[in-house]
């Protein structure tokens, strides 16, 4: 028997899928989630979630007089991770820890820190004791240095059976709603500690604007400020003010940066960034990471404008440690010195890559599967080639780490096993699930269904819990079904749960070939509606590269085939990236986006198609029309003109910020303070938004700007604010936004910010306003005061 809590009950739940969780939301129910956001300001959040966490312990005393008694070979050793694989044999379940193995990386090398799984997330005990052993050999180490762990605890923590997981990146993008982030990673880090990992290799920071990447899921989208106050609530959550609390553990920001916008949208390929483009839209949501305290970094495995982010010495020393002010540790990502020479060609054998890269700034390396590393730069240092400064610097950071986070005093600190996988944390992930979901079309209300319908469920995405929740899950690709758990359901299953016997399931394709589809179209003709659900499989990492963004042709022509039947049909796309889907978006009468929104996902799916839970999710992205026809949203105005480009015009199929809701809100009273803003004042927006329609709802309020003319070619808009409120029919909420110069600033081509006086656009929903910023204080208070004679 499973118990379960909602709002203070503590229901207990026999069946395999818990009723408790799946209970009408219907109206002001929707109050019932777990983390209610009145978020009145996306600034504030942003102000609190980066404010400076508790002052640490001063280990820094500590940290220098064990740096003195370490000889070269120990410190090199700080500097080295390995896979787990290097300690370990066997496969699956059955890994164990290879004492002699142990005692070549720990005792001879002395290496600081191994990662992740070797071919399955394990069970709880399995983790303690492969933790315990490694810890136990440290402590027989000469000067007993604890070894740290780190994981790719990407949706939850991913890597331990029992966890809870919770939707991708994307997903929780689309909530708009940072502090259902911000406890989405508490709970993450809860239970990494569970298992005693104190080091995660999350959050994903890089943007996603080339939908073809195949981590684009793991984004959170496009935009940069959204992006940037999901980076501060992320490591906020999952660092909190203290990562010596068996509560929390320690950030990688990954992977800095500029990973995400390959030319080419296949993985670890070439990103052609200039400077004032990197900082204007790549770097902010790492300044935002650094800000709110990440402790360590990792870096961007592919090049941009030529040079590899292993080797970037520009971009990992003067910019992140000299202007964004980080002082932790930066680790490469996997096996990236040795593909300085295999791949990218810069050095000629992996020493001088090994020189390269320390010298950059790359403190410890993820070698993972030898130890070259360590003799490569052991020789290097003796022979001069490195400094040993520069060694003593990175194993500084490192051992602050492991102090901060508590290892000396416990190197198996742990956070209690009945932490892990608990009803209250499911019932998180249902609602990050629930509010993730974007009702892209719904003609003729047509969602949500009534319960007495008959149903045809179709489509490959229908009864796969893989597709639910993509890549980094149990195993690195996702794909193992085995691994899923049991008694969480496919949205067919949630679908069955909710209407019973009306439903008829045929699946029509697998992800790229026909089964049946005339038989899902004589179904499709039996029944009152029909639910396709379409999308992808999962993947991550090169293996998701695809050279088309065009959904699959089975796919399509399953949908179009029950399209063609005249019957109503909803389209439900789970999917980690906007598969272009133009031949099937007319004649369908709704749409609804999923992401890939996890384990709850399909339980969310079956409460948004039944009207038990009305929809708020808005796309994080731009959702594009055909395969070449990809655009930002924050694109130069003439773009899109058709004055200018008649059918060439870009003209994207689903706008960034849309998701509608079953309810209605309308914007009114758009009023700014004042008509001027000084240089160096603020400005006072107000908007008042009414709940219109006939159920209770949450919506995202966006205040964008526009800089009508600058001296680098403005975009036509850019997120500024955001908000999220919930409104009972009726309700009405005036919201104010205080912009200041920063908020007005771009980065200029000599790549540094600037603010221009001169003419600004306000726009929030269909209203817009607009006004002009000063030239300075005095020189207004002058004209004010001339204007006044
Ligand atoms: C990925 C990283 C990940 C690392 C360790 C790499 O291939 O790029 O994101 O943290 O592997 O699993």
């Amino acid at each position: 028997m499973k118990k379960t809590a909602i709002a203070g009950a503590v229901i207990m739940c026999a069946s395999t899928f818990c009723p408790a969780l799946q209970q009408s939301d219907r109206g002001s129910q929707v109050t019932r989630d777990p983390i209610v956001t009145e978020l009145q300001d996306s600034d504030a959040f942003f102000q609190t979630a980066t404010r400076a966490p508790r002052p640490a312990r001063d280990n820094s005393r500590r940290v220098e007089s064990l740096l003195q008694r370490m000889t070269l070979e120990e410190k090199v050793g700080q500097m080295t991770q390995l896979e787990i694989g290097m300690v370990t044999t066997g496969k699956d379940q059955g890994i164990q820890i290879d004492s002699a193995k142990l005692e070549k990386a720990v005792i001879k090398y002395g290496v600081g820190s191994i990662l992740n799984v070797k071919d399955q997330a394990l069970p709880i005990e399995k983790w303690h004791d492969i933790i315990r052993k490694i810890q136990e050999a440290s402590q027989r180490n000469r000067l007993k240095i604890p070894v740290i762990y780190g994981i790719d605890s990407i949706h939850g923590a991913n890597y331990v059976r029992g966890s809870t997981l919770f939707p991708q990146e994307i997903g929780m993008a689309a909530t708009w709603n940072p502090a259902l982030m911000q406890r989405v990673a508490e709970i993450t880090a809860v239970e990494t500690r569970a298992a005693g990992i104190p080091w995660t290799f999350s959050p994903v920071l890089d943007l996603g604007r080339q939908p073809l990447w195949p981590r684009f899921y793991e984004t959170f989208g496009e935009d940069p400020y959204l992006a940037k106050v999901l980076a501060a609530a992320f490591v906020r959550g999952i660092e909190g003010d203290d990562i010596s609390s068996p509560n929390h553990i320690a950030t990688s920001l990954k992977h800095y940066v500029g990973y995400s916008f390959p030319l080419n949208g296949r993985d670890r390929t070439t990103s052609w960034i200039p400077e004032n483009y990197l900082r204007e839209y790549f770097l902010p949501t790492f300044a935002a990471g650094v800000k709110a305290g990440a402790r360590t970094v990792m870096v961007n495995s592919a090049e941009i404008n030529g040079i590899p982010g292993h080797i970037n010495h520009h971009i990992l020393t003067d910019i992140l440690r000299g202007e964004l002010g980080f002082q932790g540790v930066v680790v490469s990502d996997w096996e990236d010195i040795k593909k300085l020479v295999s791949q990218w060609k810069v050095a000629a054998d992996e020493k001088e890559a090994t020189r390269l890269s320390v010298l950059a700034g790359i403190d410890m390396s993820m070698v993972p599967s030898d130890y070259t590393f360590s003799d490569l730069l052991i020789q290097l240092v003796k022979e001069g080639r490195v400094p040993m400064s520069r060694i003593d610097e990175a194993v500084r950071r490192v051992l602050r780490l492991k102090f901060d986070l508590g290892l000396f005093e416990n190197p198996t600190l742990m956070a209690p096993m009945a932490s892990l996988g608990t009803a209250e944390s499911r019932q998180v992930s249902l609602q990050a699930a629930r509010e993730s979901l974007t009702l892209l079309k719904n003609e003729k209300n047509l969602l949500p269904l009534t319960k007495d319908r008959k149903v045809l469920v179709t489509g490959p995405t229908a009864n796969s819990l893989i597709s639910l929740n993509n890549g980094w899950t149990y195993v690195w690709q996702g794909n193992n079904a085995d691994l899923y758990p049991k008694d969480r359901p496919t949205v067919l299953q949630a679908i069955q749960a909710k209407v019973g016997k009306n439903v008829t399931y045929v699946p029509g394709t697998t992800l790229d070939k026909e089964l049946d589809i005339p038989a899902a179209v004589r179904a499709a003709r039996d029944a009152d509606v029909a639910i396709v659900c379409l999308g992808e499989g999962s993947y991550c990492e090169t293996p998701g590269n695809i050279t088309d963004l065009t959904l699959d042709e089975a796919q399509l022509k399953l949908a179009e085939a029950i399209e063609a039947t005249g019957k109503p049909v909803v389209l439900v796309l789970v999917e980690g990236r906007p598969r272009v889907i133009n031949r099937i978006v007319d004649r369908a009468g709704s749409i609804l986006m999923a992401y890939n929104p996890s384990n709850e996902g399909g339980t969310a799916i079956a409460d948004v198609l039944f009207g038990d839970y009305t929809p708020s999710g808005k796309l994080p992205f731009t959702y594009p029309r055909t395969a070449n026809g990809f655009i930002n949203y924050d694109h130069k105005l003439f773009e899109t003109e058709e004055t200018s480009f008649g059918n060439t015009a870009f003209k994207p199929q689903f706008e960034f910020g849309h998701g509608l809701s079953y309810t209605t809100f309308s914007y009114s009273d758009l009023k700014l303070a004042q008509k001027t803003m000084p240089m160096n004042g603020q400005l006072n927006v107000n908007v008042t938004v009414t709940n219109t329609g006939q159920r209770s709802g949450k919506e995202t309020v966006v205040l964008y700007v526009r800089d009508v003319v600058a001296t680098v070619v403005p975009p036509g808009k850019r997120v500024k604010r955001f908000a999220k409120i919930y409104l009972e029919p009726a309700q009405s909420r005036t919201l104010t936004f205080t912009l200041g110069r920063d908020d007005l600033s771009f980065i200029g081509s000599n790549n540094k910010s600037m603010v221009e006086p001169g003419d600004f656009e306000v726009i929030v929903g269909n209203l817009k306003d607009k006004f002009t910023l000063g030239p300075g204080e005095q020189t207004q208070r002058r004209r004010e005061r001339l204007s006044r004679r």
